[in-house]
């Protein structure tokens, strides 16, 4: 361990603030970027991933994440921190973990806070590449992932960081990929759960026990019963309305037809366990967002006891363009927070959370016959009711981006606004709702209640700002406003 050479060296929050000071001039140049978003978070500069140790205390939320400021010049993570009361005013801090001990020195990856007694627990995976060989795949050699833990009273002062388990704790036949705890209580025991990838490149997600919140021991896995995906990245376990549902992103799985479009994907499996023993039964998984920009989402229950979901509102490896905005200095986003709930079929739904409703202005709501038209502005949420839900239509939401339902598919065509994006389709039984919600670079298209979700960035001049509905017998009512952050 000694003579181990490592790619970078530990950066520490003097080195940070020193750097930050050296570009300040990137904060300028993207806030200036008429593609800048208006009431979703975003890095100030440089670049953002996955939500990380989201919480609320105190009537505030946290909401980490993770955080490569100096992109693509200097790529250490960090753990980027905004805080905010009410999803609308958002306040951007120091971040609070930096790549500075042995253990995470290639960054603090993604993990989670539990919360017990007012103290905020903090698991998170510390991540190192090692350059001391030259054969390392970086799958079976030459990497760690460390399970590490801080602790904090506020938020934003944390513990002195500690190693809680190495890859020799996790399974043998797991590759060196483990990453992304996220802990939770049943029975009165604390289980984590951790995304893994065996060394037959099989996803799964491994779950430890503990009795004080830092020994762990090694429990279960849940996996499929034939592999679905090589590695399975940030899961989430959540029991909402007395049904538990594991949400993992596996990676590596083929396209088929409409579904597994992109290239990582992002959903939910049903799940029964009593985490008693070692049963447990997965359901159908079921794709969390039929658009080209979501990935990583983290779930949490607030205060009031609502379950809360943020997700990176872009994705890895895409083919097509995520790092448009990069000409100012910045790229990626979180989408806009969202609420869980369970409909009548069992689906796990998202909806936008109801903060998001103070920003509404110039409101109105008609009912409409075949077709409508409206001019918008660019930060508008649109809901349309469906009264005969099986007609097919076309909804041209801003310049060529249409959603088309045509014979049960309901597809989002970006046409010449998604920077490479083309059409992300859905087959569906009958079209009920939309609620769409729409910012300078981004859509959020909420279906069936949120049953089903596309998430894209798009990127369009911003000047054809027209609603057209067209049908030949469709019916219902359409409510619109205007958005002010
Ligand atoms: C998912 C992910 C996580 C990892 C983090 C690193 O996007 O790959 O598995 O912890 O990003 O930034």
């Amino acid at each position: 361990m000694a003579s181990m050479t490592l790619k970078k060296k530990p950066m520490t929050k003097d080195a940070f603030l020193k750097k930050w000071k050296e570009h300040s001039a990137q904060l300028a140049l993207a806030d200036s970027d008429p593609l800048r978003l208006k009431y979703h978070l975003q890095p100030p500069m440089g670049w953002l991933n996955d939500p990380n140790g989201l919480c609320q205390k105190d009537g505030v939320y946290h909401i980490y994440h993770q955080f490569v400021p100096f992109y693509p010049d200097l790529c250490s993570v960090f753990w980027g921190h905004v805080t905010t009361k009410d999803f609308i005013h958002y306040e951007y801090h120091e971040p609070v973990l930096y790549p500075d001990s042995k253990w995470d020195v290639n960054g603090p990856y993604s993990g989670s806070t539990f919360q017990k007694d007012g103290l905020m627990f903090v698991y998170y995976t510390g991540n190192v590449r090692r350059t001391d060989r030259a054969d390392y795949d970086y799958i079976t050699g030459g990497r760690e992932q460390n399970t590490v833990l801080v602790t904090s009273r506020d938020g934003f002062h944390f513990t002195e960081k500690q190693l809680l388990m190495t890859n020799k704790n996790y399974p043998s036949d797991l590759s060196l990929h483990v990453r992304d705890p996220q802990v939770f209580c049943e029975n009165d025991c604390y289980y984590m759960i951790q995304g893994a990838r065996d060394l037959k490149a099989h996803g799964s997600a491994i779950v430890f026990e503990s009795e004080n919140l830092t020994d762990w021991i090694y429990k279960m896995r849940f996996e499929t019963d034939t592999p679905f995906g090589y590695m399975w990245e940030c899961p989430n376990y959540i029991k909402l309305d007395n049904r538990q549902f594991l949400i993992v992103c596996p990676q590596g799985i083929q396209s088929e037809g409409l579904n597994y479009a992109n290239i990582n994907q992002c959903g939910y499996f049903p799940l029964s366990c009593d985490f008693k023993g070692t049963d447990y039964k997965l359901g159908e998984f079921h794709q969390f967002d039929r658009g080209f920009d979501f990935y990583a989402p983290q779930v949490f229950q607030d205060e009031s006891g609502r379950w809360i979901l943020l997700g990176w509102m872009s994705t890895p490896d895409a083919e097509y363009d995520c790092e448009q905005t990069m000409e100012h200095g910045w790229v990626h986003a979180m989408t806009a927070p969202r609420e869980l709930y369970v409909n009548r079929e069992g689906a796990l739904c998202q909806r936008p959370a109801r903060e998001l409703e103070r920003m509404r202005k110039n409101g109105d709501s008609q009912p409409f016959q075949g077709s409508f038209q409206r001019s918008v502005s660019v930060c508008f949420e649109l809901k349309v009711r469906l009264d005969n839900p099986t007609e097919n239509f076309r909804l041209i939401l801003r310049d060529s981006a249409v959603l088309r339902y045509q014979d049960g598919i309901l597809a989002l065509d970006m046409a010449e606004c998604g920077a490479g994006r083309t059409v992300r389709g859905l087959e569906t039984g009958a079209v009920h709702d939309l609620q769409i919600l729409s910012d300078t670079s981004s859509l959020e298209i909420f279906v069936n209640g949120g049953a089903e979700v596309f998430t894209t960035r798009i990127f369009d001049s911003m000047e054809r700002l027209q609603l057209e509905f067209a049908s030949e017998h469709a019916e219902g009512t359409i409510e619109y406003y205007e958005l002010t952050a």
